[in-house]
């Protein structure tokens, strides 16, 4: 049974998701957080929707035997690709998933010129094609799917020359057509802000959806009559399905603290695709 003291369960492909996470430890500290890092499958961007929902579907689940009582799809990617299949699939559940902040995007720009850097799978989704279809007919919209920058963001790459460069390759063109506007439509981009910053120049306004995102989060459990009554420190559990060591160490350079990290595990049961706490912890 979930009750208001439950955690909030939040997931993402790999360390993207954090970039959410601390809006949301910064606007609602008393909550209980249980983040799921699916390194084991980063990234979801080439993969296929079904496979998308397939982990989305497990890692709820397992989210759901954490108690969850609310759950983060802090991932464009997986919300492009399985949140209206989550919840169909768990419809007592509250979800909230992502979406690239094209409508502000397009009510911010003086030049009439957008760019939106996402993946490739949050780029073919309908949900895209809808945004597009609603919020975009009056700008021009530069898209670009990024290849390669989550990777160099998930192997601490962040700030090396070599993602300046990919940077510099994605957002000169975008900028010497008169794009003033970009949109981060995938949460491990705001690590790179620092360096999309100085290759953009001050003429290029960055939209991060975290903070509003987090603010999503606290309006729902609100009108559910759920948000915490927590006023000490709160829970905070860090999983993946990757190497627990690496993931610890990429909480530290990220967010700044250290802490525990639990590793779950990949498993078929009868067929079907289930995680799990693994039984070893290291
Ligand atoms: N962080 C993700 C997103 O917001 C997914 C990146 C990936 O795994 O390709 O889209």
């Amino acid at each position: 049974m979930t009750c208001f003291s439950s955690p909030i369960g939040i997931f993402d492909s790999g360390i993207g998701g954090l970039s959410v996470l601390r809006e949301m430890q910064a606007l609602l500290p008393g909550e209980a957080l249980v983040y799921v890092a699916d390194q084991a499958h980063v990234p979801y961007g080439p993969r296929p929707v079904s496979e998308i929902q397939q982990f989305s579907e497990a890692i709820s689940r397992f989210l759901l035997t954490q108690e969850a009582k609310l759950i983060v799809v802090a991932c464009n990617t997986a919300s492009a690709a399985a949140l209206s299949f989550l919840r169909q699939r768990f419809p007592h559940v509250p979800f909230v998933g992502m979406e690239p902040a094209v409508k502000p995007a397009a009510r911010k720009t003086q030049t009439g010129k957008v760019g939106v850097l996402a993946t490739e799978g949050t780029f073919a989704s309908e949900r895209y094609a809808d945004l597009m279809a609603r919020f975009a007919q009056d700008v021009v919209v530069y898209q670009n799917p990024c290849h390669g920058l989550v990777q160099l963001i998930e192997s601490g790459q962040g700030d090396e020359p070599e993602t300046e460069r990919l940077l510099q390759e994605i957002v000169w063109p975008m900028v010497a057509d008169g794009v003033d506007t970009i949109v981060l439509g995938c949460t491990h981009y705001p690590f790179v802000i620092p360096v999309l910053e100085k290759v953009g120049g001050t003429a290029v306004f960055i939209i991060d959806p975290a903070p509003a995102v987090a603010r999503q989060v606290k309006r729902v459990l609100e009108k559910a009559a759920m948000l915490s009554a927590n006023t000490g420190a709160a829970q905070l559990d860090l999983v993946t399905t990757g190497a627990a060591g690496n993931f610890a160490h990429q909480v530290q350079q990220l967010l700044g603290y250290e802490h525990a990290v639990k590793t779950a595990v990949w498993q078929v049961e009868n067929g079907e695709l289930t995680l799990q706490f693994s039984q070893v912890q290291l």
